[in-house]
């Protein structure tokens, strides 16, 4: 299976191409520029390779990487991901979407979820990309312990979404990632509860000074 991380030069992205990979999946690096993903492509080979794995990640721009892949990560900013999602609908036509999109803005110090006008992020995605099935996954992963090879983690992923064949593909993208275990948290209406939950992760653990917050669900 192909899945494009769309954006994935960025932080989540790191976490989740090097991960895939070393689950067997066929991974391919979308930028605005094919030289940023050519690079970071060949970045994350060597890491790959470092870990034992096969480093025949791509790196090409999003319209190709989109074009190319069976399931799309969107790992891009919340501010650029529904323009960028926009751009890319045609190639995206009746592949699987995935969002870990976190709208939220910082005030006095805390961060806060920031609802769409349609109800949540992936709610907003799949209004747009009417010809894909969108997925929602990925959003309460701390991106930099998850991008860290060394970090050993148990985290829970909660995944919604209104197609069962599409949402049932992506928990097992997520089951077959080693410490992630996938959740079916119902329809796509559920998840502001998911994007929501971010925030207060983070708010929480600048508060008590502990690292980054996984979710575990016990
Ligand atoms: N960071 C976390 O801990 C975390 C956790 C869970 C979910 N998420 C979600 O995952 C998504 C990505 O987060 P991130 O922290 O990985 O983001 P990021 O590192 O800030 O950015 C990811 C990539 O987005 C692309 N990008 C930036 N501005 C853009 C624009 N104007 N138009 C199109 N593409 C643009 C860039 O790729 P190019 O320059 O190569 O095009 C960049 O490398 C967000 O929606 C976030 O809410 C993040």
């Amino acid at each position: 299976m192909k899945i494009a991380l769309i954006g994935g030069t960025g932080n989540i992205g790191q976490g989740l191409a090097f991960r895939l990979k070393l689950a067997s999946f066929d991974v391919i690096i979308g930028s605005r520029s094919a030289e940023k993903a050519e690079s970071k492509a060949e970045y994350f080979n060597s890491l790959v390779e470092r870990l034992g794995g096969k480093g025949d990640i791509r790196g090409m721009v999003n319209e190709e990487a989109s074009s190319n892949a069976d399931v799309a990560i969107i790992t891009i900013p919340w501010q650029h991901a529904f323009d960028t999602a926009e751009r890319l609908k045609d190639n995206l036509a009746g592949k699987i979407v995935v969002s870990p999109v976190v709208p939220m803005v910082a005030e006095d110090g805390f961060l806060r979820y920031v609802q769409p006008e349609e109800g949540s992020a992936g709610l907003q995605l799949a209004r747009i990309l009417d010809k894909s099935m969108v997925v929602v996954a990925f959003n309460n992963i701390p991106a930099r312990r998850f991008a860290n090879p060394e970090e050993k983690f148990r985290w829970d992923i909660a995944v919604c979404g209104d197609n069962q064949e599409a949402k049932r593909t992506v928990m097992e993208i997520v089951n077959r990632i080693e410490g992630l275990k996938a959740y079916d948290a119902g329809e796509l209406k559920n998840s502001k509860t998911i994007e929501a939950l971010t925030p207060l992760l983070i708010n929480i653990a600048r508060k008590n000074r502990t690292k980054e917050l996984g979710v575990r669900f016990v």
